[in-house]
């Protein structure tokens, strides 16, 4: 489980599909966090989004929703993570980018996923998180769940 004190982050919502399993699980905390939904929804996914917003009643549950590019957002984000979801722009500068400016708010013992980053589907966002992953001592891997990857923080 991811500590307390900070947000859940969802970099790349599409149609909501993770957004609503992101609030189901931050409503079974006793700190229930806020969930941070960051995506433009330039492939015109927005009504769809907002659909599953409603029918699930997530902006009443903790949703807060960001119709903004991660690359853009990312440069002034301040508030403490205590997950990051990440599966937004799958382009290697775009992923290096999300990890270059999200992760530094991970908090200790802070967990972080990636989406699309393992059986060779999407290279650049393995060459992405490999080099990431070489280069920073602050976080262990801690599973492969199929083509998801999962860090804690840990320094
Ligand atoms: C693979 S889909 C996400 C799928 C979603 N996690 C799910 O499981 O249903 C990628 C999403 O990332 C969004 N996206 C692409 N570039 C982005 C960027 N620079 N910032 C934020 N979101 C971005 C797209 O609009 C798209 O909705």
């Amino acid at each position: 489980m991811a500590p307390s004190g900070g947000e859940i982050v969802e970099i790349g919502a599409f149609k909501g599909r993770v957004t609503g399993w992101l609030i189901e699980a931050a409503q079974m905390r006793p700190d229930r966090p806020v969930v941070a939904s960051i995506d433009p929804h330039g492939w015109g996914t927005r009504a769809d989004f907002e659909k599953t917003v409603a029918d699930l009643g997530l902006a009443e549950r903790g949703l807060r929703v960001h119709y903004a590019d991660s690359r853009e957002l990312g440069r002034t984000w301040s508030k403490p993570i205590i997950f990051l979801w990440i599966d937004g722009s799958h382009e290697y500068d775009d992923v290096r980018q999300d990890i270059d400016n999200f992760t530094p708010h991970v908090v200790r013992e802070g967990l972080i996923a990636f989406d699309d980053s393992a059986g060779g589907t999407f290279p650049d966002v393995e060459r992405a998180l490999a080099e990431w992953e070489a280069a920073s001592g602050a976080y262990k891997r801690i599973a492969t769940l199929r083509n998801v990857s999962v860090f804690r923080r840990i320094a």
